[in-house]
């Protein structure tokens, strides 16, 4: 959208002056100074990448999480039980501990070796468990389905 520093719009009182100086603000701290282009916060929207969590009963929950996030952060903030992650993501933990499905293993990525050493920690390990919070949201990952142990140690 092309920046709306100017307003061409003639004077039709105070509304206009907000929406004027609304603009002009949005424009100062914007990014329009940078590239020219301006968008309202209507149309700022977060990427976000849907996750689904089964847990070991079978009760599935979807989440929207955004770009850039991780998969354990994904389920504390939204509260999906049986992700502990009790490090807050530090990798030292092994309590946030996935099954990825196995479609979805080539898209996670290779597990590094610091992973691997915790997963040793942790409950029932298999060949598609991941510590969530190694996995990190991306548009790639919109759709991901991991399944969670029936429980973290
Ligand atoms: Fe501790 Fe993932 S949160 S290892």
């Amino acid at each position: 959208m092309p920046c709306r520093r100017t307003c061409h719009k003639k004077w039709t009182g105070l509304r206009h002056l907000i929406g004027f100086t609304g603009r002009a603000f949005a424009c100062y701290f914007g990014c329009c100074k940078k590239n020219g282009t301006y968008t309202p916060a209507s149309d700022r929207k977060k990427i976000m990448a849907k996750i689904t969590y089964i847990e070991s009963n079978g009760t599935v929950h979807t989440i929207d999480a955004e770009n850039g996030s991780t998969v354990m952060e994904g389920a504390v903030k939204n509260s999906i039980p049986g992700i502990d992650a009790d490090c807050g993501g530090a990798c030292a933990c092994a309590t946030c501990h996935v099954y990825v499905a196995p479609e979805w293993l080539e898209k996670t990525g290779a597990k590094e070796s610091m992973e691997e050493d915790m997963l040793d920690f942790a409950f029932d390990v298999r060949d598609n468990s991941r510590l969530s919070c190694q996995i990190k949201v991306t548009d790639e990952l919109d759709g991901l389905v991991v399944n969670l142990p029936e429980k973290q140690f």
